[in-house]
């Protein structure tokens, strides 16, 4: 769950309860320099920057963003460079590092496996990220969000450190355009060949399993199949069915999957949205399911990376049966339906916030007219939008992801004095937190497995 909501605490967590714990891969070089720049009192990630295999790309992140003492009162986060397709190689090493440091604190301790999602949608830091995630034994990559066809072979590529490329999605273009990885280009010793993790690619229909395990560039190893009652992003209905009266994107029995079609493929799969309940593990092995994949009741558990506050507030608003899940579908820049948690009385990124698109990560590529590439985002500020040749309707109701969604876990940045206000998203079964609390007023990870796991 992402940003950083299922960090290396709360898929560390799960592992040790013996189960797959899964980190977020999504803007962790931006997660990684926040944390260095508030000190890293606990010292956690330099510790993990010390285990890297190249002690000059750990020393060299530090130098330019750790800072000791943390941020002086008021001073905003130093930010990266916007993302580009132009190669960078100090930004794909600190991809790699901050992978790497990522599933590296999630292994450490046990001996049980962990994995790492990244959205297909967000291209450019997939190849550094996976391979940051590989060079610190990553065992499973789960992928969704867009159709992530050409990331099997880019998986067998990075396994053997060899160049993997990927194509790149661009908007109007009129040649094919790629992004590549070389661990060589950045570690001539070449190590020994890594694990190459298995790959497991969300879906929400039978239609793209059954394509992608047909002409997928390499091995995948089953699906996740998620229900629109998911926490975070959605897939759009299949059919266009318009709203209901409250907004929300309209689903029908077209978007039910064909769980038989997908036993059909032969591959496992696990069942997502709806299933954190006791009971619904044994009702997906019933239909053929290897298991169940729970968001929303671990997003609010003690180790989850959700700043105190906010997490605070939601359980107090759960307790409260106060709470609201809203499928907007238009807050996402991506334009996938997103669902945003309401009525926790914590303050929103809305979409009266003052436009400002300095992090980038959801920006669109585009062919410029003098054929370079240019790149946008309907949540950025409308007449730049426009002047890059975006319709001006397609800014309506955007929020800002990105920075909503670190100011969910308290790197939020600081502009002209103000916070970044966080943007709360949780599956529509979020209320069943009530049940699994009782009467105590917080719970941990394993709390979380004993609930699944106890007889309906
Ligand atoms: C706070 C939150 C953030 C999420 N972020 C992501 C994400 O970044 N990528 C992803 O593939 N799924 C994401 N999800 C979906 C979960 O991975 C999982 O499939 C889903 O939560 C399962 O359904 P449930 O919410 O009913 O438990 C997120 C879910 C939550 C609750």
């Amino acid at each position: 769950m992402g940003i950083g909501v299922s960090g290396w605490r709360l898929a560390n967590a799960v592992a040790r309860s013996g189960h797959l714990g899964v980190v977020s891969g999504t803007s962790l070089d931006t997660l990684l320099i926040r944390q260095l720049q508030d000190g890293d009192r606990a010292g956690h990630l330099r510790r993990a920057i010390a285990a890297f295999p190249d002690g000059a790309t750990g020393e060299a992140v530090l130098r330019r963003w750790w800072q000791p003492g943390g941020r002086a009162a008021g001073q905003p986060y130093s930010l990266l460079p916007l993302p580009t397709a132009t190669p960078d190689p100090a930004r794909e090493r600190l991809q790699v590092l901050a992978a790497f440091v990522e599933v590296w604190l999630a292994r450490e301790g046990h001996a049980s496996d962990i994995g790492i999602n990244l959205l297909t949608k967000v291209r450019l830091p997939i190849l550094p990220t996976l391979h940051g995630a590989m060079l610190a034994g990553v065992r499973w990559v789960l992928m969704g969000a867009g159709i992530p066809k050409h990331v099997p072979a880019a998986l067998d590529e990075l396994a053997g450190r060899r160049r993997a490329t990927l194509p790149l999605d661009v908007t109007g273009a009129t040649t094919a355009r790629f992004v590549s990885f070389d661990p060589a280009d950045h570690w001539p010793e070449s190590g020994p060949p890594l694990l190459r993790p298995r790959f497991l690619a969300i879906v929400a229909s039978h239609a793209l399993a059954t394509m992608l395990a047909r002409k997928s560039s390499g091995r995948v190893d089953g699906f996740v199949v998620e229900a629109p009652t998911a926490g975070g992003h959605n897939a759009p209905p299949r059919r266009e069915g318009g709203t209901n009266a409250r907004g929300e994107p309209r689903y029908g029995c077209d978007d039910e999957v064909d769980l038989e079609a997908l036993r059909r493929l032969g591959l496992p799969f696990w069942l997502a949205g709806g299933a954190g309940r006791p009971g619904a593990l044994a009702a997906a092995q019933a239909v053929g399911a290897a298991g169940i994949q729970v968001g929303s009741l671990f997003a609010f558990c003690r180790e989850s990376g959700l700043a105190e506050g906010p997490r605070r507030a939601v359980l107090d608003a759960i307790r409260a049966g106060r709470l609201d899940v809203f499928t907007d579908p238009r807050a996402s820049p991506t334009g996938y339906p997103f669902k945003v948690l309401r009525g926790a009385g914590v303050p929103e990124a809305g979409t009266d916030r003052v436009r400002c698109c300095d992090l980038g990560y959801l920006r669109e590529t585009y062919q410029r007219e003098d054929g370079g590439l240019g790149y946008r985002c309907p949540g950025e500020p409308e007449a730049a939008w426009v002047q890059k040749g975006g319709r001006r309707e397609e800014c309506a109701g955007r929020r800002c992801l990105c920075n909503g969604l670190l100011a969910n876990v308290g790197v939020g940045q600081l502009r002209d004095g103000d916070l970044e206000l966080p943007l709360l998203t949780a599956g529509d079964d979020v209320a069943r937190v009530r049940e699994l609390l009782q009467d105590r007023d917080d719970y941990s990870a394993t709390d979380v497995v004993d609930y699944l796991l106890a007889t309906a």
